[in-house]
């Protein structure tokens, strides 16, 4: 589904991502590891349109989508949830939820004055919507809480929640599963799980917790210095010597140009 070819996202003399190439198969788990500082987020950055690459191509199904801002890329149901959660914390989850999908009619001038009553039954069916994601994400006693209040891992949810208001294809998650805990993580695992299998989603997921990839991901692909190491099931990931010695950082070098 995705195809990344040669990417380059240069900040300055430093290449944070060098010449990284991957593919994401359709209907796949697939994970994305690697040290801090190993170029994943930036490297979502680009794919998802936050960040132009200094060089390289993005393909999504043969498309190419290099550079595309990300509501170009929404709306090809291409969608990202963020290292760090950024709800709305002043707005009850449930109305969190409910402000993602594009192009509701009560947002112009001109359909206010189409009619209120189409407006009304389009909320009525966001509400709905809203509704069924905070149950099938075991949330639904939350949603009229303030999303400020929520603890960490249960903004993660909403952040995961905020994906399904829409029909994604592909979902980035950027660390989804970070200061979760265990309890918490089999509910987020358990509903990308489902979204993969009942709904056909496929998703990209960068991780720390090898438990958690493990039981989600396959392939996964290990990224260090700004490339692609490794790609393979856990167990070979695990494994393999080169990535070992990623992680203990003996292969490390200085990668700043002048
Ligand atoms: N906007 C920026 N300007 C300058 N350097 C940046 C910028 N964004 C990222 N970097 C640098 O690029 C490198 C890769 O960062 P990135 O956030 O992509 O790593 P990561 O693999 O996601 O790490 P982590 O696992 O810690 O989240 C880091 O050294 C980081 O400091
Ligand atoms: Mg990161």
């Amino acid at each position: 589904m995705i195809v990344v070819t040669d990417v380059h996202k240069h900040f300055g003399g430093f290449h944070a991502v060098d010449g990284a190439s991957l593919e994401i198969k359709t209907g796949s788990i697939t994970g994305l590891v690697g040290p801090n500082g190993a170029g994943k987020t930036t490297l979502f950055n680009v794919i998802a349109g936050v960040l132009k690459p200094t060089s390289g191509k993005v393909t999504m199904a043969g498309e190419d989508i290099t550079g595309l801002p990300p509501h170009e890329l929404f709306h090809k149901g291409l969608l990202r949830t963020f290292q760090i959660a950024h709800e709305f914390g002043s707005m009850t989850v449930r109305e969190n939820l409910m402000m993602v999908p594009p192009g509701q009619s009560g947002e112009t001038i001109w359909n206010a004055w189409i009619g209120r009553a189409r407006i009304a039954q389009e909320e009525a069916a966001l509400l709905k919507k809203a509704d069924e994601v905070l149950e099938f994400l075991t949330i639904d006693h939350l949603k009229n809480e303030k999303a400020g209040n929520l603890s960490g891992g249960q903004k993660k949810l909403l952040e995961l929640g905020r994906t399904m208001m829409v029909e994604a294809k592909i979902v980035f998650l950027d660390e989804v599963g970070a200061g979760v805990n265990r309890t918490l993580l089999n509910t987020v695992g358990d509903a990308i799980l489902r979204l993969n299998k009942e709904r056909g989603y496929t998703f990209c997921m960068i991780e720390h917790d090898m438990d958690f990839i493990g039981r989600l991901c396959d392939p996964v692909i290990v990224m260090a210095e700004g490339h692609v190491l490794a790609k393979g099931t856990i167990d070979e990931i695990k494994a393999n010597d080169q990535v070992i010695e990623a992680y203990l950082g003996t292969g490390l070098k200085n990668k700043a140009t002048a």
